[in-house]
């Protein structure tokens, strides 16, 4: 085993042809959130890691303009080519200084992406309440306590086996109800819905394929190829009883929230 000091994860790993093979269920899923922000035709809206811009399409059908912001270039390029009509690379823990926090916002959307911005989730939320206009909505789903528990400790467990502490290179921060409350009442929200929501998810293609498109940080201390691919098999061979009738799942839970700017 080779392990690979130099890559910390400030470079761009996603690929937005891997998220479109493997998890184009990710914005499928995502309707009901559209739903719980049930945006208005005059509104104005920023949706935070949009990723390559399904969801945010059918946002623009829904409302008066939608800006779409994402870390990754690659994503925010893919969202472009899908049509998005704004669509801007932007780190999410850096919103509060940017332009966008121009308390002009009529709601925040969000799905599926502010569990990645595990740095400083503080300062995301800090980002959010300065570009919404008084009384504007936080509306977003996004990994909640316990979310994919069951890949995310083989992932964990297939480090520890190579010697390597996975602590460091695991990426996610799946808060529980309780938790993210608290940081959006602290943050000046008031939180209007909170709910976790276990959700069996069936996967486009397998467990190997998910943790290509979401667990590259995992095997970012491995410089080989070849060891990525024994870590993605042994995992998924270890979750083999993972799959109904030849599909292979896994267990999500989402945190799911409507709160407001006081
Ligand atoms: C699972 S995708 C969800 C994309 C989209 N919202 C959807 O529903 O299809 C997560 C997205 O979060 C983005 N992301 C990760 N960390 C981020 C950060 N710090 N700031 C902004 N976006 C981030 C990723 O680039 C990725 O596009």
């Amino acid at each position: 085993m080779t392990v690979n000091e130099q890559t910390s994860k400030t470079d761009d790993q996603w690929s937005s042809t891997k998220y479109n093979h493997h998890a184009s269920f990710v914005p499928a899923l995502g309707k009901p959130v559209l739903q719980l922000l049930d945006p208005k035709p005059d509104e104005h809206i920023l949706d935070l890691g949009a990723g390559d811009g399904i969801l945010t399409r059918d946002l623009e059908q829904l409302t008066k303009s939608v800006v779409a912001i994402d870390a990754s270039a690659d994503m925010i390029q893919a969202a472009t080519k899908n049509g998005c009509r704004d669509a801007r690379v932007v780190d999410g823990h850096d919103l509060v200084d940017n332009e966008l926090a121009n308390g002009q916002f009529d709601a925040v959307f969000s799905n599926a992406a502010l569990h990645w911005m595990k740095k400083d989730p503080v300062k995301v939320i800090q980002g959010v309440h300065k570009a919404l206009r008084p009384q504007g909505r936080f509306v977003a789903e996004c990994g909640g306590f316990m979310n994919v528990a069951d890949v995310r400790s083989g992932l964990h467990a297939a480090l520890r086996r190579r010697g390597v502490d996975p602590e460091p290179y695991d990426p996610w921060f799946f808060p529980g109800k309780s938790t993210y409350t608290r940081m959006l009442e602290e943050n000046g929200f008031k939180v209007e819905s909170m709910e976790l929501i276990p959700r069996m998810t069936m996967l486009n293609t397998d467990i190997a394929g998910w943790i290509d498109t979401f667990g590259f940080t995992f095997l970012a201390p491995f410089e080989s190829e070849e060891e990525r691919k024994a870590i993605r098999d042994e995992v998924q061979q270890n979750l083999s009883f993972a799959q109904d009738d030849g599909a292979w799942c896994i267990m999500y839970v989402r945190l799911r929230f409507k709160a407001v700017k006081v």
